[in-house]
């Protein structure tokens, strides 16, 4: 039988907790999920591709149908390649909801064999964002509610680089 693949695309600079949640709870829906660290044109990232698949993976070792991958063309074209039928996002507040609509139907546009399905952010982290935990990071601020405790330490040093 055909594997049910989804995605969990993002920029990841760095991973969140918020990220976590929507990427663990993709795992229990699909049977392989992978995790595409990608480019988003209109960001500037800190942490180099590399540096953000590593932080993924440090967080994601015991769930065991999750990958990660840093991939630089079109999502569209990525899931067409490895024959994902889902893209997940999470949504956060309705303030999301434009950028990400528009990204689906985009998405959608490119590719008609994949859906792009949207998973309400947990409660607690509805205004968790990777820039705000950078900003609180290099002025010396406690991020241990905001990022898992494996990486905290890595997060911290880089950005006192
Ligand atoms: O975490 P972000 O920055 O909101 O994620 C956006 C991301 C990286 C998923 C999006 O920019 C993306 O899919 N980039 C890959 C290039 C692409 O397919 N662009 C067209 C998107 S409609």
């Amino acid at each position: 039988m055909k594997e049910n693949i989804a995605l969990c695309p993002g920029s990841f600079d760095p991973v969140t907790k918020g990220h976590l949640d929507i990427i663990t709870r993709a795992s229990k829906m699909f049977q392989k999920v992978i995790v595409v660290v990608a480019s988003n044109s209109s960001k500037n990232c800190f942490f180099k591709p590399e540096e953000r698949v590593e932080l993924i993976k440090k967080c994601i070792t015991n769930l065991s149908n999750v990958e990660v991958v840093h991939y630089d063309g079109l999502l569209a074209d990525y899931a067409a390649e490895v024959g994902a039928t889902a893209i997940i996002k999470g949504l956060r507040a309705m303030s999301d909801f434009e950028y990400e609509f528009q990204m689906a139907l985009t998405n959608k546009k490119l590719n008609p064999n994949v859906e792009t399905l949207f998973l309400t952010t947990a409660a607690e982290n509805m205004y968790l964002s990777s820039s705000m935990v950078k900003q609180i990071a290099s002025m010396g601020g406690d991020i241990e509610s905001f990022v898992p405790q494996v990486i905290m330490q890595d997060i911290i040093e880089r950005i006192k680089k």
